[in-house]
């Protein structure tokens, strides 16, 4: 049973509470205008507006609603939501892609980075203090950034770059992160090495191209017509229009591959890459070490990967080539990075459209369409 202290005047005329799970229960009552009010049973605070997840499938499955605000633990952030920026693990997440490797129990508030305003912190919380402005990708089970109010821990906050507002700070963390860890820690890409990144013109692509580049190497990547202008004037030196030429016929050699596409664009860059080089994907089928490095040394899960990434590592090894999937993790001191290069002028932040919150429903359906040009976030007002 819910112990929040504010709440037993709204139950006060609501129906008997229904427990649906260890974190929520449900009571009808007269609070909310939808007649619904979620109470987790482990929070205490006001009540705040979020995106919930109720059961995985289609849009139909997720709602605006109001719910309590967590409570910060000793090491977390409570953070007032000013932005949070969407991605394709949010509409993946719902329709329960995911649910082989992250389990949460449902009704969950989906949304993976946000930036906004230190309002509480927990008692062992050392680096922040309540008004700093921060940003940060949350932990990849624990979700809530789709909602006024989210606590994060501290290892995964940074400080906002000083030179962006909310809504492009908001855009940074999940994809920034991505290609900085495929880039620097995975690849490790050196200057004057060629690299190709597929896919350059969305949310990740953006990043990867400007990171690619500040690391010192020589960038191609693919990209229609639509894209193609805003890949140059990101910095990139080639740019194969996939919606006309096959990479494997474009010629050229590569030391590292970052695919964010996956499919017949991975197959194809296979085939363009020299013998030794390696190919990072986000987008193609996990591998062993995915589940050992990226999701907590998970032994029955890096046995399934093995199955099922069988053809690509083979594929790989006849071209005498590595492979790698990639899930990236949520980190404070690469954000902190990431922070500095943008204060630097080195990394620009692409943001294609903004929604108000109370559009989130639409502004997921345009991420889900695949064409957006760098991000989309929605911004609380
Ligand atoms: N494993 C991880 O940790 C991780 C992290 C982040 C993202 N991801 C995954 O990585 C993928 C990319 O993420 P994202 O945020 O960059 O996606 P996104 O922003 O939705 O990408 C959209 C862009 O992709 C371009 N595009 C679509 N099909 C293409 C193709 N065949 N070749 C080249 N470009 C193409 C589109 O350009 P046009 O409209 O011009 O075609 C559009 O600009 C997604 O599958 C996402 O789930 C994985």
């Amino acid at each position: 049973m819910a112990k929040a202290s504010s709440w037993w005047v709204l139950a006060w005329h609501a129906k008997p509470p229904i427990d649906i799970g260890p974190n929520f229960s449900v009571r009808v009552g007269p609070f909310n205008p939808e007649g619904e009010v979620l109470i987790p049973l482990r929070t205490h605070g006001k009540p705040m507006r979020a995106y919930v997840l109720k059961h995985y499938g289609g849009p139909e499955g997720s709602r605006l609603m109001d719910i309590p605000a967590p409570t910060p633990r000793p090491r977390e952030i409570l953070v007032e939501v000013r932005a949070a920026g969407l991605n394709p693990v949010d509409f993946k997440f719902r329709q329960g892609k995911l649910r082989a490797i992250l389990r949460p129990r449902l009704p969950f508030v989906l949304g993976n980075e946000v930036a906004g305003e230190a309002v509480a912190v927990g008692s062992e919380v050392k680096r922040f203090r309540a008004g700093d402005h921060v940003f940060a990708r949350v932990a990849k089970d624990s979700g809530g950034a789709f909602a006024e109010q989210v606590s994060v821990d501290e290892d995964h906050v940074a400080p906002m770059p000083r030179n962006l507002d909310f809504t492009a700070a908001a855009a940074v963390p999940l994809t920034g992160l991505t290609a900085l860890q495929a880039l620097r820690d995975e690849l490790g890409v050196k200057p004057g090495q060629k690299v190709l990144i597929s896919g350059g013109a969305g949310g990740v692509g953006t990043f990867a191209i400007q990171i690619a580049k500040w690391l010192g190497a020589h960038v191609t990547t693919t990209a229609s017509k639509r894209g193609e202008a805003l890949v140059r004037a990101l910095g990139c030196d080639e740019v194969i229009d996939y919606t006309a030429q096959d990479i494997s016929k474009a010629g050229g050699r590569f030391d590292a591959g970052f695919d964010l596409i996956g499919g017949k664009t991975l197959e194809q860059m296979f085939e363009v890459m020299k013998p030794g080089a390696k190919i990072v994907s986000i987008a193609a089928l996990p591998e062993p070490q995915t589940a050992i490095k990226d999701l907590g040394d998970r032994r029955a899960l890096s046995a399934l990967f093995w199955i099922i990434s069988y053809g690509i590592r083979s594929r790989a090894r006849r071209a005498g080539i590595g492979y790698r999937y990639l899930f990236m993790h949520p980190s404070g001191s690469d954000l902190a990075q990431l922070a500095e290069l943008i204060e630097q002028g080195t990394l620009k932040v692409v943001v294609d459209k903004t929604y108000p919150f109370a559009e989130i429903s639409e502004a997921l359906a345009y991420v889900e369409r695949g064409r957006a040009k760098g991000k989309v976030v929605v911004t609380m007002s």
